[in-house]
This record gives C-alpha cells, structure tokens and sequence, in this order.
C-alpha cells in the first residue's frame, strides 16, 4: 500500500511514573546502551530527550527474534523523562500531550503509588497507549542478576522460589491495573497486544529486560502508530518543553518537533500568557556529543535545520513570556500566520 512506502519518524515515548521508580535510572541505561553502539557522526543525544536508533534496537533484539518479531521501520525510539514528584504535574500534562507511546515504570517492590495512578489516568485521559516497565526486579528476594540479558533468560535461570515471588508481584500489578480498567499480563503471555497493557519486567540497575522493553515498544507503536508517525516534510509542529534563560543567549525555548522541518530563519507561532507570540528563530542548537564538549559553554552545536522527530533548543527575540506546554508552529506567510494565531488561541 502507499503507506507502507511513507517515510517514518520515531514515536516519542515518554516515561512516566511515580517518584524514586526508578525513571531516570532506566532512560540512563537504555542512553549508555545506545552511546556504546553509536556510530560515528550519529546525533543520539537531543535537547530533553534521546533517541536509540532502531539499528541498536535490532541488535539487542535479535536473541529475542523467536518470541518478538520485529524489522522495524520507524528510524528509531524518542524519549522524553518526566519528574515523578508531586509537585511537576504540569511536566507530567505536557508528557502526556506530546506522547505517542508511554513507559509507565512501576516499582515492583513498590507497587501502585500516588503519582502511578495520576500518571495512568493522564494517558487515559489522552488515549496514549502504553507499556509497564515493572522495574527493580533485582529487589526480588533471591533474584541472581545476569547483567543486560533478556528478561525471558534470566528469569529461566532462577529459582522456582524466585520465580513464584516475580509472578506475584506481576498479578499483583494485573490487579492494580484492573481496578482502572486495564487488562494486562506478563508481555510473553499475552496473545492479543490491542486488549492487553503488556508489563514488562526490568531491572534499570543490572539492564536486565531492557532488550524486550525495546523491542515492545519498537513493535507495539510501529504496528498501532503508523498513521499517526508518517513524516510530512512541511511546516515544523511543536511543543515546547521548557523555557530557558541562557548565558549570553537570553531566552530560550526546548522543543519536541514531531512533525514537519524547521529551519534557521522561519517565522514561528507559540503562546505565551500574553497571547500568541509571532518570532524568527535566530539559531538552532543540539547537544554537542560528550567527547566534543571543551568547556561548559560549548555543550551545543548549531545546526541550519532540524527534521522531526526531534529535541531542540530555539533562540529567538521576543520568548519572554512564552509557556511550557504551548503549540508551537512554523508559519512562514501571512495566511499561515493568522492561521497558526488561531490554533494558539483556542488551546
Ligand atoms: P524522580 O525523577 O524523582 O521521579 O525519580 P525516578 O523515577 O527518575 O527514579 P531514579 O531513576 O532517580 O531512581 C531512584 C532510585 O532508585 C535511585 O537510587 C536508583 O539508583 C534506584 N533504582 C532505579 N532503578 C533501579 C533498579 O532497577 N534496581 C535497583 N535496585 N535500584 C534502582
Ligand atoms: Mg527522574
């Protein structure tokens, strides 16, 4: 078919979940897994977010071929962390808006918390399909570690005892999750992906599970997303993440573009609590690979155009008053920019 044929971009997939879960600590993981295998010249570090190309993804996966048949097509995974504290509930809003996919990381010993439930329901709300990530299995009483292998082999490899004490935990989130009206099972038990959360079990400390949690979500959103991640070369459409004052720079905005291509030079549209500002954007910058950085001001490279999916910073004139959370449009005629104010305005 002609979709089959459209070019694709990464689904963004943002982490959610309670404080201390472990969030951060697995995104680490999945980053040192991509940076190791990363290939010369290749951006895999974006502004709030980081990308594993669907190569390295192909290669953790390949033991697992039997079980998850995956040959992708999306270019990649996006992904974005949010802050698990009460308090960053506006974070974990704009998460939700701009995922297309969502890792929902549950501390196994743990379970369900206050900010787990808040986080369920915002994907709810939004209709955001996801995984479970029920981390920390090396807190599992007995549990013998076999760093980065698949879940599947090294749960082979413990004790029946072990075994039972995961598996408990694991219908104890079945049960958690039916309470709000989820079905869900262990990921290699389920038949049906579009009626059953898959809940994969990890442990962001050791690496363990993290070949299978790649491979889901590479097969789940590229099997369920498509539509949704076909890539138009057209105006640059965004969110802004976050608005930053930089030394020398002034205000700043980090922006997830996930559809479209911006350009040095373009006009954009965002909102601010003043009503829409119209600006140019004066420069682009990504994060300069680690070993290229000479000083802490030189973190950034500026680039002349960026294609989505992707994290970005923009400097412009004029983002004083710009929000998180705002649309953002690239609108470069008249017509598209009266356009693009109305869209801003009727958020
Ligand atoms: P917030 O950003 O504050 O919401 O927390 P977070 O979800 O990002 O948790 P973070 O990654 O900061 O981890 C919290 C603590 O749990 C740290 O001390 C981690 O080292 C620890 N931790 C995370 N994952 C694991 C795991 O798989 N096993 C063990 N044993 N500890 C873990
Ligand atoms: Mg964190």
């Amino acid at each position: 078919s002609r979709i089959e044929e459209q070019k694709l971009r990464q689904p963004i997939v943002v982490v959610m979940g309670h404080v201390d879960h472990g969030k951060t600590t697995l995104l680490d993981k999945i980053r040192g897994t991509s940076v190791a295998k990363r290939e010369p010249g290749e951006i895999t570090q974006h502004v709030g977010a980081s990308v594993v190309p669907s190569r390295v993804i192909e290669q953790l996966a390949e033991p697992l071929k039997k079980i998850i048949p995956v040959k992708l097509k999306i270019p990649g995974l996006l992904f974005i962390d949010t802050p698990g504290h009460e308090l960053f509930m506006n974070m974990r809003r704009i998460g939700g808006a701009i995922s297309d996919f969502s890792i929902l990381v549950v501390d196994i010993i743990e379970g369900f918390k206050e900010q787990t439930v808040e986080s369920l329901q915002l994907l709810r709300a939004r209709k955001v399909p996801f995984l479970v990530a029920a981390n920390k299995i090396d807190k599992i009483p007995g549990w013998k570690p076999y760093p980065n292998e698949a879940f599947i082999n090294s749960y082979a490899k413990q004790s029946q005892r072990t075994k039972e004490l995961l598996d408990e935990r694991i219908y104890h989130l079945m049960g958690e999750l039916g309470r709000y009206g989820f079905n869900s099972d262990r990921f290699d038990r389920i038949k049906d992906f579009t009626r059953t959360v898959s809940i994969v079990p990890v442990s962001a400390k050791t690496g363990e599970g993290i070949p299978e949690l790649l491979a889901m979500l590479a097969g789940l959103s590229q099997q369920y997303l498509k539509d949704r991640l076909i890539f138009t070369s057209g105006n640059a459409k965004g969110v802004v993440l976050e608005v930053k004052e930089m030394p020398g720079l002034g205000n700043t905005i980090d922006v997830i573009i996930y559809d479209g291509i911006l350009r040095k030079g373009d006009t954009i549209v965002l909102g601010s609590a003043e009503g829409p500002i119209v600006t140019k954007v004066r420069n682009l910058l990504m994060p300069k690979p680690l070993q290229e950085i000479r000083s802490p001001e030189d973190k950034f490279l500026s680039v002349d155009e960026v294609v989505a999916a992707v994290g970005v910073k923009i400097v412009a004139p004029d983002l004083d008053n710009a929000v998180a959370g705002t649309q953002l449009y690239v609108a470069n005629t008249p017509e598209e920019i009266e356009d693009a104010k109305n869209k801003i305005l009727e958020e």
